[in-house]
């Protein structure tokens, strides 16, 4: 794929702020909104026309219905305060689908648990839709740092939980999935994981101990978004080192998600 193949302006059709410096941006392009599958990702200019910042900046593709796709955006730095300044009329300029989807289609689970953090909701709309028209059960642990923060649409079976207790179980997800485990009341989980690197290198620890299957979706720094500049390496462990002579992955390209005993977090 060349960029040209997958690059479009499109026009912003609705904007929604669900907390300060968290929006969702609606944009019109059949491409991103007929192709993508839950899990890519598309990668936009942070301002069109201008050549600072130069970089795009990835998100994963949160809604899609009609013509139509939607991101939501967490401000963060330079790029992320910009784009959420974006308005309805604004166009971007949106480079995708990007990635490979989760992966949904191994017959290693009978139940999703979709562990989420923050703005790691991005790409858990899409996942729940693809899971529930299979038929398979879904349950959602989704932490965030107060109750304003979450954004539950199109999310099922909540288990939630804040940082500071307004909202669910006061504390962690990860300590709420774990008496959920611990009981062995999710009958053959598989963990679909996405937040904060901190959360993920637990889940991964947590998936380990109880032995089931867990991929994380990985929002490292990137640059291109299709392969060119490898500027998005994820460390791979010894033994695909050992077997390949690889020991990094773009996360880009081979990404988002991996298995997590692939990786190193
Ligand atoms: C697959 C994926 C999906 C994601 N989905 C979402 C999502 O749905 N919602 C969301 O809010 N966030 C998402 N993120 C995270 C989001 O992309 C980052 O928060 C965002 O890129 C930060 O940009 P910024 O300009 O605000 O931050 P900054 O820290 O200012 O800039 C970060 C980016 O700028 C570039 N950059 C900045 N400085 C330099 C430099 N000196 N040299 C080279 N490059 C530089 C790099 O491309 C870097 O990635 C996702 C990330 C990934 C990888
Ligand atoms: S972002 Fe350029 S290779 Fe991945």
């Amino acid at each position: 794929m060349t960029p040209e193949d997958s690059q479009m302006l499109s026009r912003v059709t609705r904007r929604r702020e669900i907390a300060p410096g968290l929006v969702t941006l609606r944009f019109l392009n059949p491409k991103v909104a007929h192709t993508t599958v839950a899990g890519q990702f598309v990668n936009v200019l942070p301002k069109v026309g201008f050549l600072d910042p130069m970089l795009r900046r990835p998100f994963s593709v949160y809604n899609i219905d009609g013509d139509e796709a939607e991101i939501i955006i967490q401000a963060h730095g330079r790029g992320t305060n910009i784009l959420t300044e974006t308005r309805e009329g604004d166009m971007l300029d949106v480079l995708g689908p990007l990635g490979n989807p989760w992966n949904t289609a191994s017959g290693d689970f009978k139940t999703a648990v979709l562990l989420i953090g923050g703005v790691g909701v991005a790409s858990m709309q899409l996942l729940t839709r693809t899971l529930v028209s299979s038929d398979v059960p879904v349950q959602t642990f989704y932490g965030a740092r107060s109750k304003t923060l979450f954004a539950l649409d199109g999310l099922t079976n909540l288990h939630l939980s804040t940082d500071d207790g307004s909202e669910g179980f006061h504390g962690s997800n990860i300590a709420l999935l774990r008496s959920q485990l611990e009981e062995g009341s999710i009958a053959s989980p598989k963990l679909f994981v996405c937040g904060p690197t901190g959360m993920m290198r637990a889940a991964k620890a947590l998936a380990a101990e109880f032995k089931i299957p867990c991929e994380l979706s990985l929002e490292t720094e990137m640059a291109c978004g299709i392969g060119i500049c490898q500027g998005c390496p994820v460390v791979t462990d010894d033994e695909t080192f050992n077997t390949t002579g690889k020991r990094f992955r773009l996360v880009c390209m081979e990404g988002p998600s991996f298995a997590a005993e692939r990786i190193v977090i």
